[in-house]
């Protein structure tokens, strides 16, 4: 007798940040909910990409705290760094997180099964030890995986991904890291902070492309400056290892090479699609693997949609948390906003921070505004100095009006201490359509950070205090 297929009202394929959104908004909600996960729920973000990261970050910081405190008076023997207790410090916090979330999904009665999902008509889902689901509705939300480059096969060894990076036991002596993107500048920072010498080969002619050149500009004479070599314009052809197996030679650009203990590959995420299935159904998948969806995340195929970095939207955990929402709200009949992917908050976790929302100067010229934009340094702001981190500057770019004054916001671009953390007032008067009229109204507590957000507000009112 073939067993019936369990029923739900939505079968969510995949439990990173889009898919365990919806299960959690969903389960809130009172609605019956199926997650299928291959792995751990939490996915990339919680067990190899977000948290993982920010935590080794946050141990570059420590030591280079640590390494400069005898500016402020306080002595210090020289410090060393014990990898293995970072690893398990990173562990510890993932751990906790990943406890908090099962417990969660427990507790809005998600039902998880383990095993990989594939989407059939009728919106069946088969996991692959055959066991059936059938929902009102489907999510796909399968995620993405490291893209890898042909003539660098990742051994874990001498090639890895973020993937491979984030369990390292020790800090290798050299890398290349190829890719100088999101992920690539924060390798290189916290790789170097910890005194591996790196080098970063970008294919293109600057780093963080789609970052103001302003603040990729910040980001680039920091890394200059603590001894990261940064290449730009360059191609890798190709890697040699050593007879011993402990190294390897990359070549790249116009016959140069480099020998590294380690080669990093940033390139980029590729969506995971191919297993999914999905034959009889209407789900339409491009020829770079995404599933096509339109602005409310619905897919070809009635009742299914799909969120997070399987769709071609920016692979930010946050914005797979929004698409979850807009899904989850639809089917409970909500009243639904899209989400406006030009304005989505951006935050880079590298030394120095860079966090944005909103178009850079040359998009917004690009698009064809005519536009005015102030910056200011951080250098001149009281906190940043007490903290010791001068580097960095605050950008704020603004449609021209006809009598040539500051109006609408279109962008905040940000680079320096802790702007992860200061970007709220930015993105919100970005997404608000607020001038800096309307900003600068506001008061900035003193002595914090967030004045020199203010400052450049003000400045673009024409009545700066300390900007012109
Ligand atoms: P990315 O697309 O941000 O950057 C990849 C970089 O590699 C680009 O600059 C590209 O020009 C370069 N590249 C591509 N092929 C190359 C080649 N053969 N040789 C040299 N350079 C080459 O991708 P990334 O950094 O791997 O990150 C993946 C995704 O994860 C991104 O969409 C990113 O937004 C997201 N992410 C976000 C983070 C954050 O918000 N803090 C942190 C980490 C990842």
């Amino acid at each position: 007798m073939v067993p019936t297929p369990q029923e739900f009202d939505v079968v969510i394929i995949g439990g990173g940040p889009a898919g365990y959104a919806a299960a959690l908004r969903g389960g809130l909600a009172g609605l019956n909910i199926a997650v299928v996960e291959k792995d751990k729920v939490g996915g990339t973000c919680l067990h190899r990409g977000c948290i993982p990261a920010k935590e080794f970050l946050e141990t570059a910081t420590v030591y280079r705290t640590v390494v400069g405190a005898k500016e402020f008076g306080i002595a210090v023997d020289p410090p060393s760094v014990e990898f293995a207790q970072s690893q398990a410090r990173k562990q510890k916090v993932v751990d906790q997180l990943w406890k908090g979330l099962q417990g969660l999904m427990k507790k809005r009665r998600v039902t998880t099964f383990i095993g990989t999902g594939s989407l059939g008509p009728n919106r069946v889902v088969t996991v692959d030890d055959g066991t059936e689901l059938v929902g009102r509705h489907v999510v796909l939300a399968s995620g993405s995986a490291p893209r890898t480059i042909p003539g660098f096969e990742v051994d874990g060894r001498l090639v890895m991904t973020s993937d491979e990076v984030l369990s390292l036991e020790r800090i290798p002596s050299s890398a290349v890291v190829i890719g100088g993107g999101a992920i690539g500048c924060e390798f290189a920072s916290m790789l170097s902070d910890l005194g591996c010498q790196v080098t970063v080969l970008e294919a293109l002619p600057k780093i963080l492309p789609g970052c103001d050149s302003d603040v990729a500009d910040v980001v680039l004479r920091s890394f200059k400056k603590r001894g990261i070599t940064v290449r730009t314009g360059v191609a890798v052809t190709g890697h040699t290892p050593a007879a011993d197996g402990r190294s390897t030679t990359v070549a790249f650009g116009d016959g140069e090479e480099i020998s590294v203990e380690t080669v990093v590959v940033s390139v980029g995420r590729r969506p995971l699609s191919d297993h999914l299935d999905l034959k009889g159904t209407g789900v339409v998948v491009d020829r770079r693997g995404f599933v096509e969806v339109d602005e409310y995340m619905r897919t070809g195929e009635s009742g299914v949609f799909a969120a997070g970095d399987l769709v071609n939207t920016p692979q930010l955990a946050h914005v797979g948390f929004a698409e979850a929402v807009v899904i989850i709200d639809q089917i409970l009949g909500d009243h639904v906003v899209p989400v406006d992917y030009s304005k989505v908050p951006w935050c880079i976790y590298c030394q120095p921070e860079v966090a944005f929302a909103g178009l850079s100067e040359q998009a917004a010229r690009d698009a064809g505004y005519d536009v005015v934009s102030k910056k200011d340094p951080y250098g001149g702001n009281g906190r940043a100095l007490i903290v010791g981190e001068p580097e960095g500057l605050v950008k704020v770019i603004c449609e021209k009006q006809p009598d040539g004054r500051a109006g609408r916001i279109l962008g905040v671009h940000m680079v320096g201490p802790w702007v992860t953390e200061q970007l709220g007032q930015g993105y919100l008067s970005v997404n608000w359509e607020a001038t800096p009229d309307e900003v600068a109204h506001y008061i900035q507590p003193h002595p914090t950070l967030s004045e020199t957000f203010g400052e450049t507000v003000l400045a673009l009112t024409g009545r700066g205090l300390h900007v012109g």
